[in-house]
């Protein structure tokens, strides 16, 4: 499984030769300059909920690309009022095995509303697991009770959590959902792009190690590989 990031909450997951992209937002991120919209490859992307932070490259990417968007049945219904036919809706605790492996959609405590204002259903965690790995892809999301569950029943290889604070869980309590979710391997997302989420990197990593966690922090553009 390789993991490259694009910058905020958006990653490029190709596993079993299919290329999976999250939570598109590329083009208003002025950190992500230096990423081209026009040479991502999808064969699918995956919206975590409907914030602009997360969904604003999402309909000229799927046009570009032809992928197959999976989202709850709320941002489904978006996507196809432009036009895009290529969908699967899926909502929380359900999973499905599509041809590379299977995804879970996992409960995430946060709000989810479209650009256009309307209803976003509920945010979502997702968890891929393929080609003998397991990728948990924490969306936006407040430390929660439920993230014992995938500590319980998943064998978490790498996290993506969010870290920046103030609209979701910061540094201190990602660590703890570390814990709840038994993976030591964290990469952080949503920091740094907004003046409210900007973090200092080291005192992060430093935090996390004194934890016993690695906490990976990429540069937009960095590919990794689990
Ligand atoms: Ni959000
Ligand atoms: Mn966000």
């Amino acid at each position: 499984m390789k993991i490259t990031y694009f910058g905020h909450s958006c990653f490029e997951v190709i596993v079993n030769g299919v290329y999976i992209l999250f939570d598109p937002f590329i083009q208003p991120n002025e950190l992500a300059k230096d990423i081209k919209l026009s040479a991502i490859k999808a064969d699918f992307i995956i919206v975590s909920h409907g914030h602009a932070d997360h969904t604003a490259d999402l309909i000229t990417l799927a046009k570009q690309t032809g992928a197959t968007v999976i989202a709850n049945f709320e941002i489904i219904e978006w996507v196809k009022k432009y036009g895009i036919k290529a969908v699967h809706p899926m909502n929380t605790g359900g999973q499905f095995d599509f041809s590379f492996g299977t995804i879970k959609s996992v409960f995430a405590a946060h709000s989810s509303s479209l650009p256009d204002g309307s209803y976003g259903g509920n945010p979502n965690g997702y968890i891929i697991r393929a080609a003998n790995k397991t990728l948990y892809y924490a969306g936006d999301t407040a430390l929660t009770n439920e993230m014992k569950l995938i500590g319980e029943f998943e064998d978490v290889n790498l996290a993506i959590l969010p870290i920046g604070d103030n609209f979701t869980m910061g540094i201190a309590d990602a660590t703890i959902a570390s814990e709840f979710i038994q993976c030591n391997q964290i990469v952080g997302m949503h920091y740094d792009t907004f003046p409210p989420i900007k973090i200092d990197h080291q005192k992060a990593i430093d935090t996390f190690k004194e934890k016993g966690l690695t906490l990976q922090l990429l540069t937009i553009g960095q590919t990794i590989a689990i």
